[in-house]
């Protein structure tokens, strides 16, 4: 979809929709709303009158025009009230209204900078958010149907109007910066929803090198050879059942050359498919499990953005990919392994893999002299029970590192809530034949697979995110549509640009 930011009287645009909005509680329309209502003879303040329109986020109303102004019809998004007005309701009700053109076969609209004025939202953040909404918003995921008839058009093109020349500036830097957030919550988008068949761990190290190469990145796989030579037994423990070979993915983005230790790692599980292993997960709802490399997706994802942004630092992204299969080379439960930094793991439940992926992986980050380390992973089943899939579960060993993660969210609009590390909780992965267990049982599932992946960074500052609710989601709603999400490819980019700027 192409995005342009121009000047211009909204009544005057030749243009099949015009979107404009109204805060909840608002009886007298001003603005660009109020120039259309008296140009319509006063037709919104009559449905507001008559309680048609009241403003509650996320409510849609239609109106034609008939030749009495330019555009064919105009668009009356409510955006809630004034006080929870943020830069995530417009990215939200952006999402709805280009959704809401698209099945009425609309392809093309303009649109107000919503929030810039009364919501007092800067015109730069409200361009990124009207951008980041609408085009995530009008994400298909269409790779495999071969009837494309039957549904609505491609929405092709929007125009953002501004009354103030002053602000076209801003509010086009904020568009081309929402474009790159979004273009690259779409690839980790498409990396999701692609069939396991196709998103192996080879075609997840593939995609990689092709965002290295167009964004400048450094790329380098490590392969089954050499996991053994460097002793990463966890990993190839989860990886042995399957003909796919593992694949250690490592993008390095280097923006700060003179500041080593300026540097952050983000690092990934990328299970491309998890049929739980020798503990076989049940049947119904397997297929999900083809989303079990999200976060390694989004890492990947991540790098792009970064790539594209450039901020002072240098980051790292690790992938650890692999496909957990049962198969008569598969481990079994009971097999005990030993990850790189030589610590043993006895292997309780084979469905438990990401943890023992993401081991290797955080001790890999380690060697590599990574001082700040967030790991993402679809983690924990327990996760989705605890916080659905509202926010994603943040725990770590570094509250100031945390609160930068969560902060990061905010300014995305992608959510977190932080999980206690309370040390009573490491008893759960108490093991007698080594050195913990790799499952904590029925307990705190999300934490103890965090205490798991605490006795692998050593002393760097980390964080964990656990996106099992997060990745995906079961309805089309705002920026979100049906399947994956891209959480948190852009809330991970977020954190590099804001430490940098520290
Ligand atoms: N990939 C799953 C977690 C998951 C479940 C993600 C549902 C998304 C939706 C993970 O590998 C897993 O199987 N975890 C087990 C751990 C248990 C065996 C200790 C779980 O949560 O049941
Ligand atoms: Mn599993
Ligand atoms: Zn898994």
């Amino acid at each position: 979809m192409k995005i342009t930011v121009k000047t211009g009287d909204v009544t005057r645009l030749e243009v099949p929709a015009l979107v404009v909005n109204l805060f909840q509680g608002v009886t007298e329309p001003g603005g660009a709303i109020g120039a259309i209502d008296r140009a319509l003879d006063g037709a919104i303040s009559q449905l507001i009158s008559d309680g048609e329109i009241k403003g509650k986020e996320g409510e849609i109303c239609l109106i034609h025009t008939l030749g009495k102004i330019n555009p064919a019809r105009v668009l009356v998004v409510g955006l809630g009230t004034v006080e929870k007005f943020d830069a995530q309701v417009v990215r939200r009700i952006s999402g709805d209204a280009v959704r809401y053109l698209r099945q009425r076969g609309i392809t093309s609209a303009a649109t107000i900078a919503h929030g810039a004025g009364v919501g007092g939202l800067d015109p730069a953040a409200s361009g990124q958010a009207i951008a980041e909404g609408t085009t995530l918003g009008l994400y298909r995921f269409s790779a495999y149907l071969s009837d494309r008839d039957g549904r609505a058009p491609d929405f092709t093109e929007l125009t953002i109007v501004e009354q103030d020349a002053q602000r076209v500036e801003s509010i086009q830097e904020g568009v081309e910066l929402g474009q790159v957030m979004a273009d690259a919550a779409i690839l980790a988008r498409d990396m999701v929803n692609e069939p396991a068949n196709i998103m192996t761990p080879t075609k997840m190290a593939g995609v990689a090198a092709q965002v290295a190469d167009a964004e400048g990145l450094e790329f380098t796989v490590i392969e089954t050879a050499q996991m053994r030579e460097m002793g990463m037994g966890a990993l190839l423990g989860v990886a042995q059942g399957s003909e796919e070979p593992p694949k250690l993915i490592i993008l390095t983005y280097t923006g700060d050359p003179d500041n080593p230790d300026n540097n952050l790692g983000l690092v990934g599980k990328g299970i491309t498919f998890d049929t739980g292993g020798i503990s076989i997960k049940s049947a119904g709802g397997m297929e999900a499990m083809k989303g079990d490399m999200a976060g390694g997706a989004s890492v990947i994802a991540a790098m792009q953005i970064i790539g594209r942004l450039k901020p002072k630092i240098n980051v790292t992204g690790i992938v650890a990919a692999a496909e957990n299969m049962p198969s008569g080379t598969a481990q079994r439960p009971g097999d005990v392994v030993r990850a790189m930094n030589g610590k043993t793991i006895e292997v309780i439940n084979t469905d438990a893999e990401g943890r023992l992926v993401l081991a290797d992986a955080l001790c890999y980050a380690r060697q590599q002299g990574i001082r700040r380390l967030v790991d993402v992973a679809t983690l924990t089943g327990a996760m989705v029970t605890t916080l659905g899939k509202v926010c994603t579960g943040v725990m770590g060993n570094n509250q100031e590192l945390i609160e930068a993660t969560i902060g990061a969210g905010t300014e995305t609009g992608e959510r977190f809530w932080q999980l206690p590390m309370f040390d009573d909780y490491k008893d759960l992965i108490r093991s007698d034949v080594a050195d913990m267990k790799n499952s904590g049982g029925r307990q705190a599932g999300s934490i103890s697979a965090a205490f798991l992946l605490a006795e692998f960074v050593d002393d760097a500052a980390w964080v964990h995110l656990d996106i099992a609710g997060t990745s995906t989601s079961e309805r089309a709603k705002g920026h979100l549509v049906k399947g994956a999400t891209g959480v948190p490819a852009r809330t991970l980019a977020q954190l590099a640009i804001t430490l940098a700027a520290r």
